[in-house]
């Protein structure tokens, strides 16, 4: 463990980084001074102090926490972790105030029936694994929640030729066929296998987000022509099989869905497909501002449908399918907006629980986004957010940073203030995640450069025909930045062969390192052969290069 130095002026180097270390030591005693130690100012007297005082007596006080369960979402269909990497995980989501975790193991759970053997990733969890993972639940009293989906994104079965014949749309692997004679079998048996490695469960989460095709085949044009059925009526068919057939085996099994699929359908629609049926809704939404996106007459309709209601937010994954890095400032403002939009409605829906979620890819086939420790972060100022604490922009990132050993708590909220240099099994790979993040924005701003754009094109590169001047000054940093780059992917390796197997290690470095690797020796070898000449031929240039 790294001794943890608050305040450690002498790594920080750099003088503007001192600059705003001293501003920020300043403005803190400013409002310590203002809050607790300075006799009260009358009003009348000092009214910007006073106003001051106002806006942080608040600060990290406790207020209206949110009383339902805080569930974590996993999502293993990228990224997976090793096994031994949980002991540390479950242990952190516990200290952040977690209540449980929603598995989506994917192609990471261990199928074993001769029909979905092919189903597994050949890297997947062991039945052993799973039991690992149950048991660290219970040890850290998080409750597990595994997700299946079964309707969309079965994209980790459906790419499979055996199972394409179950494809709604035959070119597409997303969305499965609900009125093929196979398909509730198959998906029984998925359900089947993973309700038997999870039998302290309480609760099942079937999925069925982003149905992107509906009643498209022969099959179900049928289907939905001899029983008169509209779309919707044939999306609320599936549903109501599955959840028939769960609980049927599993009568107190608690059912969660995303909801997406029916926030356009009609009050009598949704009462004739969930009510009285035990479903509860998983409403979503990881923007800025939920209350404007998703809109008032949603929570009408669902209050007339749904005694009970989750939602979910997100803590990762959600902002950009390939960023490596997360924009903490969103995913807080997320979950700030969903607590100000349940206080709004909690009088009218019982607000059973959030669900925190963190994609790790768009979907199976999607690259990968950020890497759960890197929105460790992230995460922790999300729960402390949904736990009521009305944290000032100053203080959150002390609480969490203790959590996480970090030596630069304010590092936490944004780059300017250095690299946070955590001590947490997974905190070198933030801390090479943000160092990646400043090579490619330095990397960029010499792109940007009038003299890249003027001097530097294809067409002084093909004709090696340019201001030698020019080239050298903007490309001066270049064989840092391709040094600092190859040192970063030897750590960054070193870091994440810690938490993850060598196929996630390969990937990632092949998404986000090798690319820019190979852009920035490209850009060394054309400022090279430019600078290598010394005489220019008479216009025009038709010779040399003209093919290229
Ligand atoms: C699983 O994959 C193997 C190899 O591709 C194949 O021979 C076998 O038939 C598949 N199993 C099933 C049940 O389709
Ligand atoms: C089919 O359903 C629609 C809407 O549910 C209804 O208006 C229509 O009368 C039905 N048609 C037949 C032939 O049952
Ligand atoms: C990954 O690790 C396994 C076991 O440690 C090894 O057998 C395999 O060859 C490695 N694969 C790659 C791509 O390095």
């Amino acid at each position: 463990m790294k001794k943890l130095h608050w305040f450690n002026v002498s790594s920080i180097g750099k003088p503007l980084k001192l600059f705003v270390t001293f501003a920020l030591i300043l403005t803190v005693l400013f409002i310590t001074y203002f809050t607790y130690l300075k006799p009260k100012p009358s009003p009348t007297k000092v009214p910007f102090q006073h106003r001051i005082f106002d806006e942080y007596k608040h600060m990290s006080h406790q207020e209206t926490p949110f009383k339902g369960a805080k569930i974590v979402h996993l999502d293993l269909k990228g990224a997976p972790p090793k096994i031994s990497y949980y002991k540390t995980l479950f242990s952190l989501l516990s200290k952040f105030g977690a209540t449980g975790v929603l598995i989506e193991y994917e192609d990471m759970f261990p199928y074993n029936s001769p029909l979905l053997k092919n189903v597994s990733a050949l890297n997947a969890y062991t039945v052993e694994d799973i039991h690992y993972i149950n048991k660290l639940a219970l040890e850290n009293k998080l409750e597990v929640i595994p997700l299946l989906q079964t309707f969309g994104h079965l994209e980790f079965l459906l790419k499979l030729e055996e199972f394409s014949e179950l494809r709604e749309v035959p070119e597409y692997p997303q969305v499965i066929c609900p009125t093929h004679e196979k398909t509730l079998s198959v998906l029984m048996e998925m359900i089947d296998q993973v309700l038997q490695m999870h039998p302290h469960s309480k609760i099942i989460h079937i999925g069925a987000d982003e149905v992107y095709y509906l009643g498209f085949c022969d099959r179900c044009a049928n289907i939905m022509n001899k029983f008169n059925l509209s779309k919707n009526m044939l999306f609320l068919e599936h549903i109501n099989a599955i959840t028939t057939r769960i609980r049927k085996k599993h009568p107190h099994l608690r059912i969660l869905m995303w909801d997406d699929e029916f926030r356009s359908f009609s009050v009598k629609e949704l009462k004739s497909g969930f009510l009285d049926k035990g479903v509860q809704p998983v409403v979503w939404k990881y923007s800025k501002d939920v209350y404007e996106e998703l809109g008032p007459s949603l929570w009408e309709m669902y209050s007339e449908v749904f005694p009970k209601v989750w939602i979910a937010s997100a803590f990762k994954g959600a902002t950009g399918s390939n960023q490596y890095v997360s924009d903490v400032t969103h995913y807080v403002q997320n979950h700030r907006s969903w607590l100000s939009l349940m206080s709004e409605y909690s009088h009218r829906i019982t607000f059973e629980g959030i669900i925190i979620t963190g994609w790790q890819r768009y979907d199976h086939f999607a690259v990968l986004c950020e890497l759960l420790p890197v929105s460790l972060p992230s995460l922790a100022m999300s729960l402390r957010v949904i736990r009521g604490y009305q944290d000032s922009p100053l203080s959150p990132p002390t609480e969490v940073a203790k959590l996480l050993g970090c030596e630069q708590p304010y590092a936490l909220i944004g780059p300017v203030f250095g690299s946070p240099k955590c001590s947490y099994t997974g905190g070198d790979i933030l801390e090479g995640a943000l160092k990646l993040q400043q090579l490619k924005q330095e990397y960029e701003t010499i792109l940007e450069d009038s003299r890249v754009k003027g001097w530097m094109s294809d067409y002084n590169k093909n004709h090696q025909f340019s201001n030698p001047q020019h080239v050298q000054s903007v490309t001066a940093p270049l064989n840092r930045i391709k040094g600092e780059l190859m040192q970063l992917d030897g750590e960054m390796t070193a870091a994440m062969y810690e938490v993850y197997d060598n196929y996630t290690v390969s990937e990632w470095r092949e998404t986000y390192i090798k690319p820019f690797e190979r852009e920035v020796r490209a850009m060394v070898d054309a400022r090279d052969k430019i600078l290598a000449k010394n005489y220019w031929p008479r216009r025009p240039l038709l010779q040399d290069g003209d093919e290229l």
